[in-house]
């Protein structure tokens, strides 16, 4: 988990687009959307959005695509000058290592921006440890356990398991 606010994933593409026409002496509006190349399921994730000199209020929407389905991460009216906001999303388990596809606009009465980008999604593995209080029970005893799910970089994982069995041997 990445501490508040800061995204948890230091692969970041950053997509930079200026309008054309910049002659006036004036700031032209920009648009940057910052996203994560290689999204992991499962995991907080978060895309961010920073317009700046705008010069009229503009709708942003971010939507998502992914396995055919579209989800609109934000529909918003922006009247501020100047907007950098995070989105979060979490992607669900995929079969296979997918992509989806990401989609900013920006639309306003004379502007308008639109970015389309690919993300990386890959299934984000996890390493459970499954620790009992004793490493060896008599009969009638009460077995205590607890499970530990980290990702790949050791950071703990809110994963649910909806069975334990266990088995007696020997
Ligand atoms: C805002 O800025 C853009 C680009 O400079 C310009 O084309 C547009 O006419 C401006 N809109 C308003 C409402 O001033
Ligand atoms: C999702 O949005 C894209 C682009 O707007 C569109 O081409 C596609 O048909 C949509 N898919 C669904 C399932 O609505
Ligand atoms: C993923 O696999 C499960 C079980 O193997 C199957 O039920 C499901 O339809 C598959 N989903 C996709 C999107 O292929």
């Amino acid at each position: 988990m990445g501490k508040d606010g800061l995204p948890s994933k230091p692969i970041f593409l950053l997509l930079l687009v200026f309008l054309p026409g910049n002659t006036s002496p004036t700031a032209e509006p920009q648009y940057m959307v910052l996203l994560p190349f290689l999204i992991h399921t499962d995991s907080p994730e978060k895309v961010c959005v920073q317009l700046t000199h705008l010069n009229e209020s503009v709708t942003l929407s971010a939507t998502l695509e992914y396995q055919g389905e579209n989800r609109s991460l934000i529909d918003d009216v922006v009247s501020e000058k100047d907007v950098f906001t995070c989105i979060p999303f979490s992607l669900p388990k995929s079969n296979s290592t997918s992509v989806a596809f990401l989609t900013v606009m920006v639309k306003g009465a004379t502007l308008q921006f639109r970015s389309r980008k690919t993300l990386l999604v890959k299934n984000s593995e996890s390493l459970v440890f499954v620790q009992t209080d004793k490493p060896i029970y008599k009969p009638g005893q009460t077995v205590l356990f607890r499970i530990v799910s980290l990702d790949k970089d050791f950071y703990p994982l809110n994963e649910k398991f909806p069975f334990v069995y266990v088995q007696v041997s020997g």
